[in-house]
């Protein structure tokens, strides 16, 4: 089937989800309903669907519907027969993400998430690759606040290495300057459940610790990797740093990239993520009260009676999240160093406007999506399971830069 004799190019699966309106009164604003991009929403409630197209105004009564449960292997089908792409918003992915992953890839639909979960992915990767690469499938994760702005942003530093020095950087450090957001319920959901197969299951726990777990087999790399796990100090960014929480997808989805592009930042490419708590003792104490706070949480989320009280008395609840207010007023400021084998160094900052997993994912995904929709003919990108930097490159950096309030900026030394 030809893309021009389906009914849409892009469904976007999970509409009522916390995200998922966001995204869909994005999608209203920047496409319409013209004929630019013909899209629909989708989601196991009718009623509640009914409910956002309405919440849209009068104009948007002509928004398609499509009713479809996350288990029910034949509206799935039908719904990927019918368009070109599918972004998805139901989560958590590993509970409900691989029936629609099943289907695309049978029906050769493109795809992309807002998974955040390496876990899942690997074994989307393991179960599905081959048959993807044969049915013309492109199935991208993670395009949302991870793992865009990291993938983004190093790849945006690499062609400026290129450009300045003649070489890539064979080390880079990404450092959280700034940021401003909250949690909704589906992404607390996402992480509980993380740590639910994690507790219960030995080999994921070592699959975890592999920052290569999502490259192709021969990749190549062994060299080891570096990982901020505890509050220390930082020479080059002159400061404090902690853990960052979306540290493992992202660093997992840069080096999936590096292999899936021949190794094209180098065998021995080097890549972490931290948080910056700034200098002297301040910097010291903040790196440190992070540190444990992260630890306490993931301590207590691994303890099943511990984690229940948390889903049922402290964290949202699916369906919650930030309100409007925060999600507008929120921001981040990524701070990228790369040097290259010869020691010459380079800077970039990757900045957003809005909540970082919310207003800025939502315009991420949206974008990552019309493109994958309209603009990737399938003579040029092949079937198979992408990264947001390997499959959109420096035009996803562009349309986000025209259309989502992300900037990507080289910094003087
Ligand atoms: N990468 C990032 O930066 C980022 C940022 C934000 C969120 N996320 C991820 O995005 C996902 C959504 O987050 P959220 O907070 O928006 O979640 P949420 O509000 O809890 O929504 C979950 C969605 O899944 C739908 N759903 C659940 N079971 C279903 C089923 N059997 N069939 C069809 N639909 C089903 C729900 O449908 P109903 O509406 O009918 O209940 C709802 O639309 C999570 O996995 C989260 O981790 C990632």
């Amino acid at each position: 089937m030809t893309a021009a004799s389906k009914s849409h190019d892009l469904v976007v699966f999970g509409a009522t989800s916390f995200v998922g309106q966001i995204l869909t009164r994005y999608l209203y604003e920047e496409f319409g309903l013209g004929s630019r991009l013909r899209w629909a929403i989708a989601g196991r409630s009718k009623a509640k669907l009914e409910e956002l197209r309405k919440s849209l105004g009068r104009r948007a009564a002509k928004l398609p519907i499509i009713v479809a449960d996350a288990g029910d292997d034949d509206a799935l089908g039908a719904m990927c027969r019918a368009t070109s792409a599918v972004a998805s918003t139901v989560g958590p992915y590993s509970l409900y993400g691989e029936p629609l992953i099943r289907a695309c890839v049978e029906s050769g639909t493109d795809y992309c998430d807002l998974t955040g979960e390496p876990q899942w992915v690997r074994r989307m990767l393991q179960k599905y690759e081959a048959a993807a690469r044969k049915s013309g499938a492109r199935i991208v994760h993670c395009c949302g606040f991870d793992s865009i702005p990291s993938d983004l942003g190093v790849h945006f530093l690499q062609r400026e290495a290129r450009a300045k020095f003649g070489q890539p950087c064979n080390r880079i450090k990404m450092r959280v300057k700034a940021a401003s957001g909250g949690f909704s319920g589906g992404t607390v959901a996402s992480a509980l459940n993380a740590f639910r197969e994690a507790s219960a299951d030995p080999e994921m726990r070592r699959e975890l610790a592999n920052p290569y777990s999502l490259c192709p087999k021969g990749h190549g790399s062994k060299t080891r990797q570096p990982n901020v796990k505890f509050a220390e100090y930082d020479a080059d960014f002159k400061g404090w740093v902690a853990p960052f929480v979306m540290a493992a997808p992202n660093v997992r989805i840069v080096h999936r990239t590096n292999a899936l592009s021949g190794n094209a930042y180098g065998a021995g490419f080097q890549y972490d993520e931290a948080v910056l708590a700034g200098p002297g003792l301040r910097g010291r104490a903040v790196a440190l009260a992070i540190s444990a706070g992260l630890g306490a949480f993931a301590v207590a989320a691994a303890i099943t009676p511990v984690r229940a009280a948390l889903e049922r008395f402290v964290l949202p609840a699916p369906g919650e999240g930030p309100s409007p207010e925060a999600q507008e007023k929120g921001f981040f400021d990524l701070r990228f160093l790369g040097k290259t084998a010869d020691g010459r160094v380079i800077r970039a900052k990757v900045t957003g406007q809005g909540d970082p997993g919310y207003g800025s994912t939502s315009k991420m995904l949206g974008q990552a999506a019309a493109l994958l929709a309209l603009d990737l003919p399938r003579s040029r990108v092949k079937g198979g399971f992408w990264t947001p930097a390997t499959i959109f490159g420096d035009t996803l950096i562009e349309r986000l830069e025209e259309h989502a309030d992300v900037d990507f900026n080289l910094l003087e030394d």
